[in-house]
């Protein structure tokens, strides 16, 4: 079948190619939080000495959640953002107060903590807990709009929810964690907004809008 097809090519290619990224290393759900914080406003290659630093002097959710105010702000300068960082202690915070330093592990239960969208509860809940859910950021949006010539403007913050709907029948249950982050490489590597490589994608035979030669048609975009 054709999304199982998919789904082996996907994560073959993922296996043999992914990134040797520091948060790669283990599924710990504080290693994956901080590290998708970091990288919503910043690049991968700027991200990685900031996570490593972050990691040596906070290398737990109680660590942060008792973290110097001065000292976190001095850790996160030059990333920008400071909400980020703020945001990030409190949750840390929540995690140790309410859930007594026991990550919860559901979308919704995630998505109540200071700073955690849909996407990175999903990114969380997929990487770390192994949840068949989709962490759908602007890179996601723009792979799957090609890779299936999806007409929705995916400007338009509705516009999630139905790729959301869409991308959830397309993975595998049992390596979800991998399917978003093989999406992510795959974005990163072939797909970038500014410049693709179709051509040589290793999901090129599934790419619609490439085989229908309407790539540049893809994502739908209006300008805001
Ligand atoms: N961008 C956002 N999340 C990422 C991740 N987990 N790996 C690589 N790039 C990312």
């Amino acid at each position: 079948e054709k999304i199982v097809a998919f789904q082996e090519t996907l994560l073959k290619w993922y296996d043999n190619n992914k990134r040797n990224l520091p948060w790669r290393r283990d599924h710990d759900p504080y290693h994956i939080w901080i590290s998708e914080i970091m990288l919503q406003q910043t690049q991968v290659q700027t991200v990685i000495p900031y996570y490593e630093r972050f990691m040596k002097l906070f290398p737990t959710v109680q660590a942060l959640a008792n973290a110097d105010e001065a000292i976190l702000m001095k850790v996160w300068e030059g990333l920008g953002y400071y909400s980020r960082a703020r945001n990030l202690q409190k949750a840390a915070q929540q995690i140790v107060n309410d859930y007594n330093g026991q990550w919860p592990t559901t979308v919704k239960e995630l998505q109540e903590l200071s700073g955690i969208g849909p996407y990175t509860a999903g990114a969380i809940a997929s990487i770390a807990f192994n949840k068949p859910v989709p962490a759908v950021d602007g890179n996601a949006l723009r792979v799957f709009a090609r890779l299936l010539e999806i007409n929705e403007d995916i400007a338009k913050p509705q516009t999630r929810k139905l790729f959301e709907n869409i991308i959830k029948k397309l993975m595998p249950k049992n390596r979800p964690g991998d399917f978003n982050q093989a999406i992510m490489d795959l974005g990163a590597s072939y797909m970038s907004a500014k410049n693709y490589d179709s051509e040589n994608s290793p999901v090129k035979l599934f790419n619609q809008a490439y085989l229908d030669g309407v790539e540049d048609n893809y994502p739908v975009k209006t300008k805001k």
